[in-house]
């Protein structure tokens, strides 16, 4: 379907009023979820203004019209609206993301703020922060931007993530350490049964904890928001994440959980006693992650305040955890030694 002729002025301008109507109709009957959002958001790019003043835009010129209406069919083919103005709005930041990195999602910002909430509670100076399975950066990138004297490192395995990162780390200026390396989640990105060498063309990358060695029992807070997502939801996510999300950022084993599993065991690598483990999981993990925890490991009854918490939507999102050793005082007991 292609976007009807929309009103032209007699000096060969064309209304906005009509372009968006016709755009947000296309949208609609493409079966895009906020049709007239995304509409209004490829406008205010096409024309440089924040969504907020096209209020005040009557006519754009022609050569405007036919770039808004290009990408309008590139949205209705299902492409991102994200990787059509290069940008996602994450907390105080804009990130910029593309073919290769996973779209940060709102719901990760409230993983962000309950992160920095329990940090800031914890009294820790300077704290030590690791991001692992970073992605674009919006996660590293927001506690290096809000946890004044952080010292922030961000972790992720693939080549063209670990571009974006580094790309974002560059344009917002901002001290985040990036370091590629490999956090162990088997089979992410793979149609299950795949043989690990053919991952994401990856080659050999480091494990983590090689590459961390010097953080090793001294971090204050790992955050993660691995791929997490079960074999059997391929057939059902929406077009814009199964074609354009990397398959590494989304895929998390037969139950979901090998991402999980790998950032649980790593953190408890990496934490020091009383640190804090804060990640995001599927909202169908709200028992199977605390209980991982709890006593899934090697590391059973090690973790103690573990949280399970809901997004805004009420789903069951990400869970916090403390990090208490055997052998340790726990922190804020007596004999602690933290
Ligand atoms: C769900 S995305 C999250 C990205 C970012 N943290 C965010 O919230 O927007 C998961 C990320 O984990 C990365 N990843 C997958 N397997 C990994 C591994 N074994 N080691 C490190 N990173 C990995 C993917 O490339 C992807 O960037």
């Amino acid at each position: 379907m292609k976007i009807p002729p929309t009103a032209v002025t007699p000096e060969g301008q064309v209304t906005l009023a009509g372009e968006l109507a016709a755009a947000a109709a296309r949208l609609a009957a493409a079966g895009v979820a906020s049709p007239r959002g995304d509409a209004e958001q490829l406008a205010a790019h096409v024309l440089d203004v924040s969504r907020g003043r096209l209020a005040l835009v009557e006519v754009i010129s022609t050569s405007a019209a036919q770039e808004l209406r290009h990408l309008v069919e590139r949205r209705a083919d299902r492409v991102p609206l994200q990787h059509l103005t290069g940008l996602a709005g994450f907390r105080r930041l804009d990130i910029a993301v593309g073919p290769g990195v996973f779209i940060p999602r709102p719901e990760t910002e409230w993983v962000v703020e309950e992160a920095i909430r329990l940090l800031r509670a914890s009294g820790a100076v300077r704290p030590i922060c690791v991001d692992l399975c970073a992605g674009s950066g919006a996660i590293a990138l927001s506690l290096a931007d809000e946890v004044r004297g952080a010292e922030v490192h961000a972790v992720e395995l693939e080549p063209a993530a670990l571009d974006w990162l580094r790309r974002n780390v560059g344009r917002t200026g901002l001290p985040v350490r990036v370091h590629q390396a490999d956090v162990g989640v088997i089979g992410a990105g793979l149609p299950p049964g795949s043989p690990p060498a053919t991952r994401a063309g990856a080659g050999p990358v480091d494990g983590v904890l090689s590459v961390l060695a010097e953080l090793a029992g001294r971090v204050d807070l790992v955050v993660s928001n691995p791929p997490y997502l079960p074999d059997h939801e391929r057939s059902r996510v929406e077009p814009e994440v199964g074609r354009h999300d990397p398959p590494a950022a989304l895929w998390g084993g037969p139950d979901g959980l090998d991402g999980p599993r790998a950032v649980v065991t790593a953190a408890a690598e990496l934490l020091r006693p009383g640190g804090l483990l804060v990640m995001e999981h599927a909202d169908e993990h709200g028992q199977a992650v605390p209980s991982l925890l709890a006593s899934g490991g090697p590391w059973s009854g090690s973790w103690f305040d573990i949280v399970d918490h809901p997004d805004l939507a009420g789903r069951d999102r990400f869970v916090t955890a403390r990090w208490d050793p055997p052998g340790r005082g726990r922190p804020g007991s007596a004999g602690e030694d933290v």
